[in-house]
């Protein structure tokens, strides 16, 4: 691959070429890299590279002309070498925001050619006449394109074959899957009071992976969950956990069966609303009075299911034929993590053949089970009811019972 810096300041831009792992990287000829001077482009006596705009306002514009015929000279050198003609990037602050999806594309490319901007901006001209597209680095103003330039080129030149010791290195990283990277450790084992996590010091290889694959997902999930919502919808759960052995689902008809269901709801719901609702609330969600709801439910179409691991009810589900909804889905604290939850929906959706569409609700703020119900084919679909502690003296906080429906063809 070939790229071409084209600016004010090329020494600088050179210099960042040259160094550490991209420097070395050049040096073994994995990628060209050539920084050219606007400047040597002028016509004029004075070698000035900008002007005033039209209009008025305040900063200097740079001309169109020098950084055309700088562009041409790289399209001919590009040629000569029997390259495509170069993709041009305008780095602005008003560009399209740059992301690791945009590093692949240009990584794609046999030619590109990034152009810095300096001071108040580019005569829009040369833009529309060279540019196959404007990239910004980030929702801030730079003095100037060198640093956003360098970053572009940094970030492509890096997926090129080689450029890294190891090929894997990149597919682990941060946004190369949609994830944050895991957190990393190095020696010592302790440090000013502060322990690596012991999973890691196991040398149990599956562990060790399952553990930073969560810490990926619950990184991603509190830091950047516009990230975490896309790397749902895009990482569908495939494989749903097969059924054990001593693992069944039963239908609830018993007072007993009933009783447990009671608890098992008392302990989800309260689970669920601890962040947005009152103690008092809190307090009245009991057994006895979730044994109420439930049966008052059931009344009106409801079925109930437990789930039962070797004997012990440790999970359940709600259905309603009549509706085609599916609510009280919960899982003892002791069973989670073992794909339970994933397992009761899918038996529970199941049951609602006659339904296309079924649907669920789960609270705003219960991010993890959206994600799971992402990941399985649920798609947000409205608002089924609002929290608001304007309106409601239960709530603390405002929040949202989310609707979600089956979609998956
Ligand atoms: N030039 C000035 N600010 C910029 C930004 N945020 N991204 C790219 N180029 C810029």
């Amino acid at each position: 691959m070939r790229i071409d810096i084209v600016t004010l300041f090329p020494e600088l831009c050179d210099q960042f070429l040259s160094a550490s792992i991209l420097g070395r990287a050049r040096a073994k000829d994995l990628f060209e890299a050539h920084c050219h001077q606007i400047r040597d482009y002028t016509t004029n006596k004075q070698k000035q590279t900008d002007d005033y705009p039209y209009g008025g306002g305040c900063g200097m514009v740079l001309y169109a002309q020098p950084i055309a015929d700088c562009l041409r000279e790289v399209q001919r050198q590009c040629a000569e070498q029997g390259r495509n003609k170069p993709h041009v990037v305008f780095l602005t602050a008003a560009g399209k925001p740059y992301n690791e999806e945009a590093a692949k594309r240009l990584a794609g490319y046999d030619a590109v050619t990034l152009v810095c901007g300096h001071y108040e901006g580019i005569d829009e001209r040369v833009i529309e006449a060279f540019g196959d597209e404007e990239i910004s680095i980030g929702d801030y103003v730079l003095t100037g394109g060198e640093l956003a330039s360098l970053v572009v080129a940094d970030s492509v030149l890096r997926l090129q074959p080689g450029v890294l010791a190891e090929e894997k290195g990149y597919q682990e990283e941060s946004y190369w899957d949609g994830l944050l990277e895991y957190p990393q450790y190095t020696r010592p084992e302790v440090w000013e009071g502060r322990a690596v996590p012991p999973v890691l010091l196991t040398g149990d290889h599956k562990k060790i992976d399952a553990w930073r694959a969560a810490q990926s997902r619950t990184r991603t999930r509190l830091r950047r969950p516009d990230l975490y919502e896309r790397w749902c919808d895009t990482h569908p759960v495939t494989d749903l956990p097969k059924w054990k052995r001593g693992e069944n689902a039963r239908l609830v008809k018993t007072g007993e069966q009933m009783d447990r269901a009671a608890a098992l709801f008392a302990e989800g719901r309260r689970t669920v609303c601890a962040e947005i609702c009152t103690p008092a609330y809190l307090a009245a969600i009991t057994p006895e009075n979730m044994r109420d709801l439930l049966e008052q439910e059931r009344r009106s179409g409801w079925a109930f299911y437990l789930h039962y691991t070797g004997g012990e009810a440790d999970a359940m589900v709600g259905v309603c034929h009549q509706t085609g909804e599916i609510s009280h889905l919960f899982v003892t604290e002791a069973a989670r993590g073992k794909g339970i939850g994933a397992k009761m929906l899918e038996f529970a959706r199941k049951k609602l053949p006659e339904h296309p569409h079924p649907t669920l609700g789960v609270l705003s703020t219960n991010i993890r089970a959206q994600a799971l119900y992402r990941r399985m084919g649920w798609r947000p679909d409205g608002v089924l009811h609002v929290f608001d502690p304007e309106q409601d003296p239960t709530a603390t906080v405002y929040s949202e019972e989310l609707r979600f429906r089956y979609d998956r063809a």
